[in-house]
């Protein structure tokens, strides 16, 4: 008998696969996710030879969040934009890297989608060569209204959302409300293969992740959950790992369990992390495989947003810790 194969499953065939679930999508969606997969592969092959080419340091601009650009963000935005602007099912696109949206001119029904995204988070950590990654999610655009108004939805409304961690492999992640799914970039043949299906995050973890140079500057309530879980007081004693690209955070979170939490501080008293492209995929992703994510007290999902740009605090990952923070905040 011939040796069974083991399947090899694309994201392309798997997005297919998903898409079954869309009753109207006539092939747009996986269309369009395939602009984010193509991206995806321009910037990993930027990031590879980052070293090599002068591509590392500042761009030299700021951006709407006052941030130093690295020229990393830039291209990445740009590669974003080029290959989802190309798509004609999106009506608009919104990034980190720009202080507005921008709008394409396609009517209601081929201009069907708005995707959010950050184009490359942990841009810090660039230039020391530590993981960083991509952050997107798709919206519907409603039938009417204005697009500029109908972009900011709450992040129940996402019919996707995803991320790309460019790390030892560069790792894809995404759900279309129906599990979370991974893929493992094969760069022999340049093509996202399934690597974990129906992703689950653990009930409870070994880790906590936080800046905890912040801690003084937040409620005293979080300094007292680090001690909490050190302690061994919320599930087992837990260790603490911190990044600083929040998808290495997430990500980690996500397979090991555990918790990831950017509190208010006297600095951002909003919280450093921004809701439309970092907090809301994120927590999608979190609760579609059993996690949980809020803004300390209440879900990041429900939220409504009034500016693209909004920030928010976050706390995500396995539901015993993030429960017990809420606990902690709300009494
Ligand atoms: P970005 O590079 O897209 O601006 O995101 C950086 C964010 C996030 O990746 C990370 O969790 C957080 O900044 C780290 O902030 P601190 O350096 O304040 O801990
Ligand atoms: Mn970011
Ligand atoms: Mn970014």
């Amino acid at each position: 008998m011939a040796q069974q194969q083991s399947m090899i499953t694309t994201v392309q065939q798997h997005i297919l696969q998903q898409q079954k679930n869309f009753p109207d999508a006539t092939g747009t969606f996986s269309w369009l996710l395939s602009g984010v997969t193509l991206a995806a592969k321009m910037i990993e092959a930027k990031i590879r030879s980052a070293g090599l080419s002068d591509i590392l340091g500042a761009y030299g601009q700021m951006n709407v969040q006052g941030e130093q650009q690295q020229k990393l963000d830039v291209y990445a935005n740009r590669a974003m934009e080029h290959c989802l602007g190309l798509r004609d099912s999106v009506a608009a696109l919104v990034s980190e890297e720009d202080d507005e949206p921008v709008v394409f001119n396609r009517d209601g029904e081929t201009g069907k989608y708005i995707i959010v995204f950050d184009p490359l988070d942990g841009s810090s950590n660039i230039d020391v060569n530590v993981n960083v990654g991509t952050i997107f999610s798709v919206f519907r655009r409603p039938q009417w209204g204005d697009v500029n108004t109908s972009v900011l939805q709450q992040g129940i409304k996402q019919v996707a959302a995803g991320y790309v961690l460019y790390g030892p492999s560069t790792i894809l992640v995404y759900t279309t409300g129906h599990g979370v799914h991974g893929f493992t970039l094969d760069q022999t043949i340049g093509a996202f293969l399934l690597s974990w299906e129906n992703m689950r995050m653990p009930e409870s973890g070994p880790y906590y992740s936080v800046n905890e140079a912040n801690l003084e500057e937040s409620a005293p309530e979080y300094t007292q959950f680090v001690h909490d879980m050190r302690a061994g007081k919320i599930g087992e004693k837990h260790g603490s790992r911190y990044i600083g690209s929040l998808v290495a955070d997430f990500h980690r979170t996500l397979l090991k369990g555990g918790i990831f939490f950017y509190p208010p501080t006297t600095k951002a008293p909003q919280g450093k992390l921004r809701l439309m492209y970092e907090a809301n995929p994120l927590a999608f992703i979190a609760e579609q495989a059993g996690g949980m994510a809020t803004n300390g007290i209440d879900r990041i999902l429900d939220i409504k947003p009034d500016a693209i740009h909004q920030r928010t605090p976050l706390a995500i990952g396995s539901k015993v810790e993030v429960e017990a923070l809420r606990s902690a905040l709300a009494k």
